[in-house]
């Protein structure tokens, strides 16, 4: 299957959504930090919660999954699509992109650039799903910048489920967090990638726990960046759009809708329930 770009015009592009999608809602912090900077944007967000969590999960397993979300997107007729889990854009970004003619942004690229400009002394610390950490690729990526920066990675299998519940700043976060993080403070890195869509809620308690020499590093504002220089790369920005927002699930939309209104910041009023794949 491939996208619609195509022949079709810029002016006929730009007027498209942009398509996110996420294994659940925690992508909503990405979608956040586009419509900040992109507020003419219309967004269309798929959060496959029938099959969350993907940080477990294989790879063959997530890039199956991935494609039949960004096949729905596509059909809905989007000008971009952003797989804004990192589970997700640790394995599937280059099926994605041989499959779609439409551009395909994921949260790892725009991530590993942050960290290899934010580090003063080459040591830069990777948190993430297990499946992500595992897969090296902040690492991969963070050195093809400079080979000389040092990363250190560590997965925190339970963060997900603590933000999930709405967990941000109470004494037991704090607890596993020391324990997840102290690897990385003992090898004295300078920043540290926030390298799950779910951890951007974590970010006061992880900062507190590293102080303020270190820098902690938001993959989902820096993706937001990435995204409008590809749609200004491409003349397919859309500055006057209505800034509407769509959203589909893949399981029962009651519960997206109240937890999803936390990580956006604002309120969900519908979500649609679909079967994709
Ligand atoms: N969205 C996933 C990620 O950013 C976290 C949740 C999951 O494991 O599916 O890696």
């Amino acid at each position: 299957m491939r996208g619609q770009t195509g022949s079709r015009s810029n002016g006929i592009m730009r007027k498209r959504p942009i398509g996110i999608f996420d294994s659940g809602l925690g992508g909503l912090t990405v979608l956040k930090e586009i419509r900040k900077i992109l507020p003419g944007e219309d967004i269309i967000y798929f959060g496959d919660t029938a099959r969350v969590p993907y940080g477990a999960k294989s790879r063959d397993t997530v890039i199956k999954f991935s494609v039949q979300n960004a096949d729905f997107l596509v059909g809905l007729g989007v000008k971009m699509i952003v797989a804004a889990c990192n589970t997700s854009s640790s394995f599937s970004l280059p099926t994605l992109r041989r499959r779609y003619n439409i551009p395909v942004v994921g949260v790892i690229g725009p991530g590993a650039k942050g960290a290899a400009g934010a580090t003063r002394k080459l040591k830069v610390g990777v948190i993430g799903t297990k499946a992500t950490i595992s897969s090296d690729i902040y690492k991969k990526e963070i050195k093809k910048i400079n080979p000389k920066i040092d990363v250190i990675g560590a997965s925190c299998p339970l963060f997900v489920p603590l933000v999930e519940e709405g967990w941000l700043n109470t004494d037991v976060t704090e607890v596993i967090a020391r324990r997840y993080l102290a690897p990385l403070k003992q090898k004295g890195i300078d920043s540290i990638v926030l390298g799950c869509t779910h951890y951007p809620l974590l970010k006061p308690v992880i900062s507190r726990i590293f102080g303020k020499n270190v820098s902690v590093i938001d993959s989902a504002s820096q993706t937001a960046k990435a995204v409008k220089k590809i749609l200004d790369n491409n003349g397919i920005s859309n500055n006057s759009g209505q800034a509407r927002c769509r959203f589909y699930v893949s399981d029962e939309p009651e519960l997206f809708r109240k937890i999803g209104s936390r990580f956006l910041g604002s309120r969900i009023n519908s979500v649609k329930r679909v079967e994709v794949g």
